[in-house]
């Protein structure tokens, strides 16, 4: 384990335990239907192989890249889309996987987006959120954990572009932010 983090917070078996939880629940609901899942990069590329793996539900996978205006830290809302899905979702039974919902506004931005598009349904999964933190109502389907509002690294979560290769969810130590 890398020195600067101070504590694991959710383990690797944690995770893949949670992640087919997840998959058996939406395998549930989407009975007889095909799933494009669509990732959020770059935080859902570790829940979005995992997660496209554990599903036995027939999936294709697309990506949008965005970013958000504002500080670096809290986004403001305002997206602007870097990478869009490669086709038209019409008819498509869409899943958002993301690795984190923290304020919600780059989800509430993209929810409103997508279902714009004219799809079958839109639904979101995400393996981590943060209550406390939510500055929007969002109709989430799928949540892995619920956590306290803290800074956390790994599978998939970087600081700095770092860490994001960790196979838990951890906490990063504050002096190495603090910096
Ligand atoms: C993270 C995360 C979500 C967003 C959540 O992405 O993957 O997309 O922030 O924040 P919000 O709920 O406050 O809108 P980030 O912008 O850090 O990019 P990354 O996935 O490339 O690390």
């Amino acid at each position: 384990m890398p020195p600067e983090i101070e504590k694991v917070l959710i383990s690797e078996k944690e995770i893949a335990d949670r992640v087919a939880e997840l998959a058996a629940a939406i395998d549930r609901d989407y009975a007889g239907r095909e799933i494009l899942l669509v990732g959020v990069l770059k935080g859902a590329v570790m829940i979005m192989a995992d997660l496209a793996r554990a599903l036995s539900t027939p999936v294709s996978m697309d990506f949008m890249a965005v970013s958000s205006y504002g500080s670096a830290t809290s986004s403001s809302g305002v997206v602007r889309i870097l990478k869009d899905l490669d086709r038209d979702v019409v008819d498509k039974h869409i899943l958002f996987v993301e690795d984190i919902i923290d304020s919600g506004l780059t989800l509430s931005w993209l929810l409103r987006n997508m279902n714009s598009r004219g799809p079958a349904s839109v639904e979101v999964c995400a393996l981590l959120r943060k209550p406390d933190a939510m500055k929007v109502e969002l109709p989430v389907k799928y949540v892995g954990f619920d956590i306290a509002s803290e800074f956390v690294v790994g599978y998939g979560l970087d600081y700095a572009e770092r860490y994001r290769d960790l196979p838990f969810v951890g906490l990063l130590k504050p002096e190495v932010y603090a910096t």
